[in-house]
């Protein structure tokens, strides 16, 4: 029996948006408190407009195939756009996930997350999005909203 499907493995053989930016607006890395596995997400960004963005993760198939879905769905969004990107919308864009490896698509979320507050720490600017959010926060609680719907 397939435990992935097509989609989550071809995001996990052929990942896009792999590696690291030259002099990024924003870098976030978080730590999964379930697994320890860890992701970094940069970003570049013009006129509040994510132009670019790549990642690395030191984690399992999931945490692959969540970052590289969640790194094509940042570009060309603007920040509020991306901040309003739930871990929930990831595994729907990649068809699903089994119920054991939601929180890898959590990874992918909190680090966009902080990501961007890192950019906006560094502009002095505010989003309504960031509001309460702690990049170093063990905020794996995210992934409830999933089986909650
Ligand atoms: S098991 Fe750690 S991110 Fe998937």
């Amino acid at each position: 029996m397939a435990l992935y499907n097509d989609k989550v493995m071809d995001n996990f053989l052929n990942p896009k948006n792999v590696g690291e930016i030259e002099n990024p607006d924003g870098t976030g890395v978080y730590g999964s408190p379930v697994c320890g596995d860890m992701m970094q997400i940069q970003i570049k960004v013009e006129n509040d407009v994510i132009k670019d963005a790549k990642f690395k993760t030191f984690g399992c198939g999931s945490a692959i195939a969540s970052s590289s879905m969640a790194t094509s769905m940042i570009i060309g969004k603007t920040i509020d756009e991306a901040l309003e990107i739930t871990n929930k919308q990831i595994v729907d864009e990649l068809g699903g996930l089994p119920p054991v490896k939601i929180h890898c698509s959590v990874l992918a979320d909190h680090a966009i997350k902080s990501a961007i507050y890192d950019y906006a720490q560094k502009n002095g600017k505010t989003y309504k999005g960031l509001e309460g959010f702690d990049p170093n926060a063990d905020d794996d609680d995210d992934h409830h909203d999933i089986g909650e719907e």
